[in-house]
């Protein structure tokens, strides 16, 4: 009886959604043809849409020995990295992703909660693909105008191109934060200890402006199946072993490391496992030092128990971050428990 009553109130919400929508339809349709910052189609060839600070009109390049690819920053925060900035953190979103956002905001990305997100010693965006809904992109450029932190790429959103993501999130350090010392890059299914993760950066055991940090895999075999999504051909890469690289969710790379990564993968031909590509090719190829975050990172939310939340001998919480948040609320509950480790 309860979960009728839950689907019902579901069912209701649905409804009362779909006739504000269409009421306001109208002005959804304007409002998206009169909005220049939210190009919707043709980006590609389209030539310069000026939005409010310009950010559109400077076109960028991902290239690699056997594809070129050329891509804008459709919006961008106007808030910027500021002198004292010394982490920037651009987080892996997909337009749909709102509620997960605003559970990141309102937990480990709130200035509330952190004096270093306050001070802008850490910048935070988040960084998405643009959509051609156009429910979603009157809902975002609402999102956009309201919490500034949104970074939009024309970039199609697919996992084969997370790649290129990940170049966006590379070439915009260079070209907007260029004088931070790291720059994290991080999926929006994380909770972060924001305070403890800012600790490691002044730790050279755990981070370094020349390296990369974050859980190293060894000895991963490629995956050979066609069918597979991480289908590897030996053509690309033949050896048996991937070289050691660092887990996707979450890699902090030095300042120094980012324009190297950008040039060297000119080398190479485009893959689409995206950390193996860029923390294990790239970062072999240019002898980039890897960092092991193994013993400050939970992977899964059942590690969220005492045992697993250890303090070091220091004195301070050794996780500082956990992964496979499901949702807005295990992003406030895992936020919660990595808060409430008291060391002594
Ligand atoms: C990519 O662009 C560069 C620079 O314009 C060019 O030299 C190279 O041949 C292009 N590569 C491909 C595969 O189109
Ligand atoms: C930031 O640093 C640059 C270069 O060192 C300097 O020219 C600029 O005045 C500084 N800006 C502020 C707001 O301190
Ligand atoms: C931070 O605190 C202020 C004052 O209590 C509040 O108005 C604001 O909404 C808070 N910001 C966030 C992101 O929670």
């Amino acid at each position: 009886m309860n979960l009728c009553r839950k689907l019902w109130k579901y069912l209701l919400g649905l409804i009362i959604l779909y006739v504000t929508v269409f009421l306001n339809l109208d002005r959804i349709r304007s409002y998206s043809t009169d909005a220049p910052i939210f190009e919707v189609t043709n980006s590609f060839s389209s030539k310069s849409h000026l939005s409010k600070d310009g950010s559109t009109n400077q076109f960028y390049h991902a290239q690699f020995k056997d594809q070129n690819h050329t891509y804008q920053f459709i919006t961008v925060p106007k808030k910027q990295c500021s002198n004292n900035t010394k982490l920037q953190i651009t987080i892996l979103s997909t337009a749909g992703n709102f509620d997960i956002r605003q559970a990141i905001r309102e937990t480990w990305a709130n200035p509330n909660n952190s004096e270093h997100v306050a001070n802008n010693d850490v910048r935070i965006s988040f960084i998405i693909s643009k959509t051609s809904n156009e429910f979603l992109n009157f809902a975002l450029q609402k999102e956009i105008e309201k919490f500034d932190d949104m970074i939009v790429t024309d970039l199609y959103e697919s996992y084969e191109l997370l790649i290129l993501k990940v170049h966006a999130i590379l070439s915009y350090k260079q070209s907007h934060c260029q004088l931070a010392d790291f720059q994290l890059k991080i999926d929006d299914d994380m909770a972060v200890d924001m305070d403890g993760l800012y600790r490691s950066l002044e730790d050279k055991k755990q981070a370094s402006i020349n390296g990369i940090s974050g859980i190293i895999w060894k000895n991963s075999p490629p995956v050979r199946e066609k069918k597979h999504r991480w289908y590897v051909p030996k053509t690309l890469y033949s050896e048996k072993f991937f070289p050691p690289y660092i887990d996707g969710p979450i890699y902090l790379i030095g300042k120094n490391a980012v324009p190297r990564m950008l040039e060297e993968a000119k080398n190479y031909n485009q893959w689409i496992i995206e950390d193996v590509f860029w923390t294990g090719v790239i970062g072999k190829a240019l002898k980039i030092k890897q960092i092991n975050w193994a013993n400050h990172l939970l992977r899964y939310v059942i590690e969220l128990i005492p045992s697993r939340l250890k303090c070091s001998k220091g004195g301070v919480p050794l996780i500082y971050a956990v992964h496979n948040m499901k949702g807005p609320q295990m992003i406030h509950d895992g936020y919660q428990k990595l808060k409430g480790v008291k060391c002594k």
